[in-house]
């Protein structure tokens, strides 16, 4: 796996690990709209997600993160989020991010802002990384926002990808240039 050790404000990442999984099964089946992050048309099982994370651990281009909030009275940390990607295994200046989920409670307060503007600059100052990647399903109309607001533009759509909830949903391919937009 690819190792994310960042920390920024009240936030931190963690390489997700055995003990983690539960809490991230939760947070994957947290509700139905989740299923754009997963892109399962159905709840996770402990099973699935066993699998994702050993397909990442034996693969150095590979990064599977939860992200922690930080209560500053309390000490206390919690789980809200997860981010997945790689680097691409043949151009090794390319990186993808698969998939970001940040709790729906803690949802629209800039976290994912937060959370992809650090993993990108540590993408760029660590593995000299030009160009993201980013594929999302066409009916994610708030995950469309996200990344148009953080500077990613459409290249191409894969049609009819994948079926869910008996709809079939393209697959948009949308990257980010760090030359021109660092
Ligand atoms: C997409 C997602 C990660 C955004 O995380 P977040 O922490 O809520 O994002 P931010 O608060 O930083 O929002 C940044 C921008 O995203 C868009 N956005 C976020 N939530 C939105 C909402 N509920 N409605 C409309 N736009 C929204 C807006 O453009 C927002 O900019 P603004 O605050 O200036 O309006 C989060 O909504 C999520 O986990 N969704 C479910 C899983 C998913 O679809 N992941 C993406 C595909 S892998």
């Amino acid at each position: 796996m690819l190792t994310i050790n960042l920390k920024m404000e009240n936030l931190s990442f963690k390489d997700v690990n055995q003990e983690s999984l539960e809490d991230l099964l939760r947070l994957y089946n947290q509700n139905e709209i989740n299923i754009y992050a997963t892109g399962i048309d159905r709840p996770m099982s402990l099973d699935d997600i066993k699998q994702k994370y050993l397909e990442v651990l034996v693969n150095c281009h590979e990064f599977f993160a939860t992200i922690f909030v930080h209560n500053s009275e309390s000490g206390k940390k919690k789980m809200i989020g997860v981010i997945k990607g790689r680097i691409d295994y043949d151009n090794n200046d390319e990186a993808w991010i698969s998939s970001i989920l940040i709790d729906s409670s803690y949802q629209n307060n800039g976290i994912g802002t937060k959370v992809v503007k650090s993993i990108i600059k540590m993408l760029k100052d660590t593995y000299d990384i030009k160009v993201v990647y980013i594929g999302i399903l066409s009916g994610n109309r708030i995950g469309r926002g996200f990344w148009s607001k953080m500077g990613f533009r459409y290249i191409r759509t894969i049609e009819q990808y994948i079926k869910l909830n008996n709809k079939n949903e393209d697959f948009i391919i949308m990257k980010k240039d760090l030359k021109k937009y660092p």
